[in-house]
């Protein structure tokens, strides 16, 4: 009788095992996560990334945008992006920058500071983008690119400006100059929903002294040469020694590291936390 019972056990067991591998698989990404979004990991400044040797547009860029802090259409250009009420949308004219256009350089998987809307281009930096280019009398023309292709992209002249939800750091400030800070904003750490990890968290040092007890198999993914990829592998400049004892997966966007989340192929993500509440609130529909 007992075997029986065990026996039951196992097959009911192994098919509840069997549909959760199913529900793992589902690429729709039902399942959901859970952004920490009021433990901020970091504490990042967001500017624009402009040539060294181009100190007249970092000039105006740095007048337009004082002129839209001081009018108040900054704050509410950037709150239309959060209330869901922002219209704005973008279409480059040409497959290439003609001659004299305003490129922007950028990575548009980064909500609600770049991304797409069908084959529309849409967002914070897309919006100012525009707005510059209009008050500079240019056509603007976005260069969606891998993220740690825009900083080489404007030190060798093939975009004017690097608009990306940019963090300020020392390196970077090393091979090319940022307008004024525009935004603030910080890591934030995004598990499967359900996994309890880090349910008793409260602080910054909560979640690091729980990610310190993970072993060699707990995967972070992270965006490749973001911020959120040196604060999780360690970066001596950016002022994180990382986590030594876990792994740190770089994904070419945060979007990819959080589908592979709820795929529950990596443990964590770690991502700007505006982007992480954005891709979190799509995946969890
Ligand atoms: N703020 C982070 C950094 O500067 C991430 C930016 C990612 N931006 C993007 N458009 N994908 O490293």
């Amino acid at each position: 009788m007992k075997k029986i019972l065990a026996v039951a056990a196992a097959v009911t067991m192994s098919l509840a095992m069997g549909s959760l591998v199913a529900c793992g698989n589902n690429p729709t990404g039902k399942g959901g996560v859970e952004v920490y979004e009021s433990i901020e990991l970091t504490e990042e400044t967001y500017a624009f990334a402009i040539n060294k040797e181009n100190d007249a547009l970092t000039e105006s860029v740095n007048e337009i945008l004082s002129e839209m802090i001081a009018d108040g259409s900054l704050e509410s250009l950037v709150n239309s992006y959060f209330d869901g009420t922002a219209t704005f949308t973008y279409e480059n004219k040409t497959s290439s920058p003609a001659e004299g256009d305003f490129v922007v350089a950028t990575n548009a998987y980064f909500p609600p500071f770049e991304y797409y809307e069908g084959n529309q281009l849409t967002g914070i930096d897309i919006e100012i983008g525009s707005i510059i280019a209009n008050k500079l009398g240019k056509t603007l023309y976005v260069a969606d690119m891998d993220f740690d292709a825009i900083i080489p992209a404007v030190m060798t002249n093939q975009a004017d400006i690097g608009m990306a939800g940019m963090t300020v750091t020392d390196t970077r400030l090393e091979s090319v100059d940022f307008a004024m800070g525009y935004y603030s904003s910080a890591q934030v750490l995004t598990v499967k929903k359900g996994d309890t990890t880090f349910a008793d968290c409260k602080t910054v040092a909560d979640v690091e002294a729980v990610i310190a007890q993970q072993t060699a198999s707990f995967i972070i993914g992270t965006q490749n040469g973001t911020t959120g990829y040196m604060y999780s592998a360690g970066d001596a400049d950016f002022g994180y020694d990382g986590f030594k004892n876990v792994q740190t997966k770089g994904y070419p966007t945060g979007a990819l590291a959080m589908q592979d989340l709820v795929n529950g192929r990596i443990n964590a993500v770690i991502l700007d936390k505006q982007p992480s509440l954005m891709i979190a609130k799509n995946l969890n529909k």
